[in-house]
């Protein structure tokens, strides 16, 4: 028996499934081996993927976390730390991986409702009191910042990273998993908005909707020294171009429809909003993720009430999370609003 129940899935961007000219993509997809330079569309995404961030270069990897994990090895030796927010996902989400495969130190600096990191205490890390110091190999920022809602920095606040950061020749990578997010919502291009930092890994998936994939470009350099350690981790790909066509699709057709998820966000802010016991600020909103909080004592039982009357969301340390997404529509949200309102006026 089929379940025809409708269900509005806020969890996350990451469940987006390929669009059909992605579908089409992948099965017509001209085949080789990655290992030899062979398979076309790996070639592609990262040519594609190179011009678009200004970079030199490209390359095509497994996860976010994986890009992320290749911009701290490549800068930073064994023992070297790198500077990072104190909720930045590179810390909180990816298993530790930069200690545990390089063993990198995190040095947490504060961040701040943006998710803009605190230079004076950049600044103190980099020019250290106490000698000897462990050498600071990479500063890490986040755009958008997952933690504090999908927020924005903007050119201006990178630039500031990259003038300290570099000043004391110390690279920068960006962590943007959903920097496309950022450069619709500043109406820029990637290009202008990375143009100062070293590195920088943006996923296929999630927002875009490529059900593979990430890319960490920068100079032809560091990505020919990337390549390698990402075969070292197991990262090696064959005939991943199956995934890449999707992911040339991702970066050709679905950058410029997010807009339709931050307008859809923004309307879900407002709706909530004006729920009793709900509280949140729906200016915070910039992007397609609505943190809020609930005024409730069983949260856990009020979320799976929710998913019971067909709206799927999550609770982080950070409070309740909305995100919209290619799988949402605006009917999506006018129908859920009414549904997340009774379901909290029992509970509240
Ligand atoms: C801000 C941020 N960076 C990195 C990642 C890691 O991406 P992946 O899940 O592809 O490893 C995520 C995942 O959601 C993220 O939100």
């Amino acid at each position: 028996m089929t379940n025809n129940k409708r269900i509005v899935d806020l969890r996350s961007d990451t469940v987006t499934l390929p669009t059909h000219n992605m579908r089409k993509a992948m099965s017509e997809a001209e085949l080789g081996d990655e290992a030899y330079g062979d398979d076309p569309n790996i070639n592609k995404i990262e040519e594609l993927s190179a011009e678009l961030s200004g970079k030199e270069a490209g390359l095509l990897v497994s996860s976010g976390t994986m890009g992320n994990l290749l911009g701290a090895l490549i800068n930073c030796q064994r023992g070297d730390q790198m500077i990072v927010g104190h909720r930045a996902h590179c810390y909180i989400g990816e298993m530790g991986g930069a200690s545990a495969h390089g063993g990198v130190i995190f040095r947490l600096v504060d961040s701040d409702e943006r998710g803009m990191i605190d230079l004076d205490q950049v600044f103190e890390l980099l020019n250290p009191k106490d000698e000897p110091q462990p050498k600071t190999g990479l500063v890490e920022i986040e755009n958008t910042h997952g933690s504090t809602g999908g927020r924005v920095l903007t050119k201006s606040d990178i630039l500031k990273v990259s003038q300290l950061a570099h000043d004391h020749e110390v690279p920068v990578h960006i962590d943007g998993a959903r920097i496309f997010n950022a450069t619709v919502a500043l109406d820029t291009s990637l290009s202008d908005l990375v143009e100062t930092v070293d590195t920088v890994t943006f996923c296929l998936s999630k927002g875009l909707a490529a059900p593979f994939g990430s890319m960490l470009c920068g100079k032809q350099e560091d990505i020919d020294r990337a390549r390698l350690i990402k075969k070292s981790l197991g990262g090696g790909l064959r005939q991943a171009g199956v995934m890449a066509a999707a992911g040339v699709v991702a970066l050709n057709e679905m950058v410029d429809r997010l807009v339709e998820d931050h307008h859809n966000a923004s309307k879900l802010a407002v709706g909530l909003a004006q729920i009793p016991g709900v509280t949140l600020n729906p200016e915070d909103v910039e992007t397609n993720q609505v943190y809020f909080n609930v005024n409730s004592g069983d949260q856990p039982k009020l979320l799976n009430e929710l998913e019971n009357n067909g709206v799927r969301g999550l609770i982080l340390d950070e409070g309740w999370r909305f995100v919209t997404h290619y799988g949402i529509t605006e009917e999506d949200i006018d129908w859920a609003l009414p549904v997340i309102n009774t379901t909290f006026k029992k509970f509240i």
